[in-house]
């Protein structure tokens, strides 16, 4: 700003450089986007700075309001003030305008359509496994039977001396297992919870412990470093062979159909004395002979027999007074065949598109 030029003309000069930017701003669409119009508040915000902050022109004609003549002082001053009010003015109504463009436009964006229809959550399922333990479980808790709960890291004494496997026993061979501290490891079979079992309750006893097992296996189709059990305990006075045969009988009915016939085997488990295999007739072909039987007509379902009665002592149970039938199925290896997996290992690599199936 040239000191000569006259004062009046110098505010007239700052009046209309602000009119000439501010034009635009004069008459604010009401359409403007949300972003558009915070772009355009930023704008106002720059345009204040310039024509009415500390360094604007109108600031600067302030300071002549002193220097000019007296008598022209007065006249001077109003026209100052009167221009700054109208450059103010402006901003402020542009401002207010831009203010409410936003809020509308920020009600529109963030108002709900209740019309819409909701996103279904995704809702998780059950694991095979657990679907086929809790048929099993409902089966026998139907025969009167509870069911057990019990730890995985075991002794010695739970995983084999009590059960009849004294150490040496070859049995601990196939069974070697996963050995933690000094002492303990993890259990190779549910049997361990027949010994608790007894232990807690004495007998007469009917349960089932359903859970997980451990051995040093490579996985392969048919095998897993874990995988899981069901066992099944029945101790009372009187209890026979026949009462074995009759509850596995009626468990395969229930389970597979009631045209399920069932086979026993001879067998030897150390912890039974007499013991069998069992067998049901396949559920695909009846007996026939198919994929899912190998042509044999016949399923394995699990190992059984008679208490021995080192184990009945060994858990502090009269066998003078007491008797009683065990029995370990396997639940995977079930699972496995009722759904014709081809390899184990799926049930516990938690592939979501596998497991999905089973809804
Ligand atoms: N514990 C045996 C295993 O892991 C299965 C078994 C066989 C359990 C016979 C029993 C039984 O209770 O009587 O191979």
């Amino acid at each position: 700003m040239s000191e000569e030029s006259n004062p009046n003309q110098q505010v007239e000069a700052a009046r209309l450089a602000f009119a000439r930017e501010f034009e635009r701003f004069a008459n604010l669409e009401t359409t403007l986007s949300l972003q558009q119009a915070e772009a355009e508040q930023r704008a106002i915000a720059e345009l204040r700075t310039r024509h009415a902050g500390k360094k604007s022109t109108i600031a600067a004609c302030k300071k002549l309001i002193g220097r000019v003549a007296p008598e022209d002082r007065a006249g001077f001053g109003q026209l100052v003030q009167r221009t700054e009010a109208e450059i103010t003015q402006a901003l402020d109504d542009a401002e207010t305008k831009l203010k409410s463009i936003i809020e509308a436009a920020r009600i529109t964006r963030e108002s709900i359509d209740v019309t819409i229809p909701g996103r279904r959550p995704r809702a998780g399922h059950l694991h095979p496994i657990t679907l086929m333990r809790q048929r099993i479980e409902d089966i026998f808790v139907s025969l009167g039977y509870i069911v057990e709960d019990d730890r995985e890291i075991e002794t010695d004494f739970y995983n084999f001396d009590a059960l009849n496997i004294p150490e040496g026993h070859p049995a601990r061979d196939p069974q070697d297992t996963f050995y933690t501290t000094e002492g303990f490891a993890l259990r190779s079979q549910t049997s361990t919870v027949q010994i608790h079992a007894m232990q807690r309750r004495g007998a007469p006893v009917r349960m089932i412990a359903p859970g997980r097992v451990f051995r040093r296996d490579t996985p392969d189709p048919t095998h897993n470093p874990m995988f899981y059990q069901v066992e099944g305990l029945c101790v009372d006075r009187g209890i026979t062979m026949a009462h074995l045969k009759g509850t596995l009988a009626e468990f395969a009915h229930r389970l597979f159909g009631p045209e399920t016939k069932t086979r026993f085997r001879p067998s030897y488990f150390p912890f039974t004395e007499p013991s069998a295999e069992v067998d049901y007739s396949c559920f695909n072909c009846g007996g026939k002979g198919c994929r899912i039987c190998k042509q044999s007509g016949w399923i394995e379902l699990g190992g059984s027999g008679m208490v021995h009665p080192n184990v009945l002592r060994a858990a502090n149970v009269d066998p003078e007074e007491f008797t009683g039938f065990a029995f370990g199925l396997g639940i995977d290896r079930t699972c496995a065949r009722i759904y014709q997996l081809d390899d184990i290992r799926l049930l516990f690599e938690n592939d979501i598109r596998f497991l999905e199936q089973f809804r």
